[in-house]
């Protein structure tokens, strides 16, 4: 028998979760959908808490275009929500919280991207109505036992129920620092880099070693070096890394001089400063030729980097001017809401 899913993953990145799904989830058809991915596969939800590339996993109940944008999407919302199957959803929900009461309490959880004449709120209200209708469940705002998401993105709606409340990103980051990636996009940026058994893979930017606290857990069979110039962020990733119990060198360094030496690195996967919470733009034109010649520098004739920044134009500029670096791809990514790019590139043969 087929469970349906989806889960809500780094939006930009949605092509590596599909991957993950069909490599360790035994995920047949997959339908990409911005940062979510919808997917069907035999396993049981409590089979499915091992993936990386995953904020949270929840039971498929709908996915459907055409809401009206106007005032009439809310009666369409709420009869839409009155005549779906909910069994199938529910079945799974009642396999992952098999102590759940027989009558649980519930919330609806709107979310909503794009314009309509109406608010989040009232999406979450006119579905709720519908649930409180069909299955007489009260609503409970904040002590619920079951929610709902209904996240509508222009006339699309998704719908589904939360089989992860907790998220399955809360991992390895015991100590926060001022830029901390969430661990589903460090882990989805090592992902990008291939890593193969025996390779070094460095961070040369690590602040808090949320990328390479990944990379050590998915691919521990690599050489994982992280330094930082900040000591502050360095004592943050010591006690993150000793958390997660990962094999990672680390280092106090400056990037625009990495003791290193010369093509001696596999891959390089690194969240650069972007100029908002750390250093400014003015300090980035600066810093950035400097580490990307550094990093050039070590990196193995056909090396790769993954690096990501918000500085796409300071990006382009400096590898356009180093003819050692050959660009793979090059995926926008959302950053807590922020527009960013992540560059694949390699060090040319
Ligand atoms: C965007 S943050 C990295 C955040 C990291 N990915 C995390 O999850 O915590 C960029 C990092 O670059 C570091 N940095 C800036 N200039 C540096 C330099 N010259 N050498 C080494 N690190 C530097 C900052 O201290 C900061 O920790």
């Amino acid at each position: 028998m087929s469970n349906g899913y989806f889960v809500t993953c780094p939006p930009g990145l949605e092509f590596l979760t599909v991957e993950e799904l069909s490599e360790s989830a035994g995920a047949g058809r997959t339908e990409k959908l911005r940062g979510k991915v919808i997917f069907q596969t035999a396993r049981g939800p409590g089979e499915l808490s091992h993936l990386r590339s995953v904020f949270y996993l929840y039971a498929h109940v709908a996915a459907v275009e055409g809401v009206p944008l106007d005032a009439g999407g809310l009666e369409y919302l709420e009869r839409l929500a009155e005549g779906l199957d909910w069994r199938p959803a529910l079945q799974l929900w009642r396999q992952r919280f098999a102590d759940a009461p027989q009558t649980p309490t519930f919330r609806v959880t709107a979310r909503r991207g794009g314009e309509h004449e109406y608010k989040s709120q009232q999406v979450a209200a006119a579905v709720g109505a519908a649930v409180n209708r069909a299955f007489g469940w009260p609503v409970d705002l904040t002590g619920y036992d079951l929610e709902i998401l209904a996240h509508l993105n222009g006339d699309a709606l998704v719908l589904g129920v939360n089989l992860t409340p907790d998220g399955l990103h809360r991992r390895h980051r015991v100590v926060h620092g001022h830029a901390d990636l969430k661990p589903p996009l460090a882990y989805a940026l090592a992902r990008l880099a291939e890593i193969r058994p025996g390779e070094t893979v460095v961070d040369p930017m690590c602040g808090t070693a949320m990328i390479s606290i990944e990379a050590a857990s998915a691919w521990p069979a690599g050489y994982h070096i992280a330094g930082d110039l900040d000591a502050e962020e360095l004592e943050a990733a010591r006690t993150n890394i000793a958390a997660a119990a990962v094999d990672i060198d680390l280092r106090h360094w400056d990037a625009r001089e990495l003791p290193l030496a010369s093509d001696s690195v596999d891959a390089i996967v690194c969240d650069m400063p972007f100029g908002r919470r750390i250093g400014s733009n003015r300090e980035n034109r600066r810093l950035y030729p400097i580490v990307l010649a550094e990093m050039a520098r070590v990196l193995k004739p056909g090396g790769r980097a993954v690096l990501l920044t918000q500085e796409r134009r300071l990006m382009d500029r400096c590898l356009g001017r180093d003819l050692r670096w050959l660009r793979r791809d090059r995926h926008r990514v959302n950053v807590g809401g922020l527009l960013a790019g992540v560059y694949r590139l390699e060090m040319r043969k």
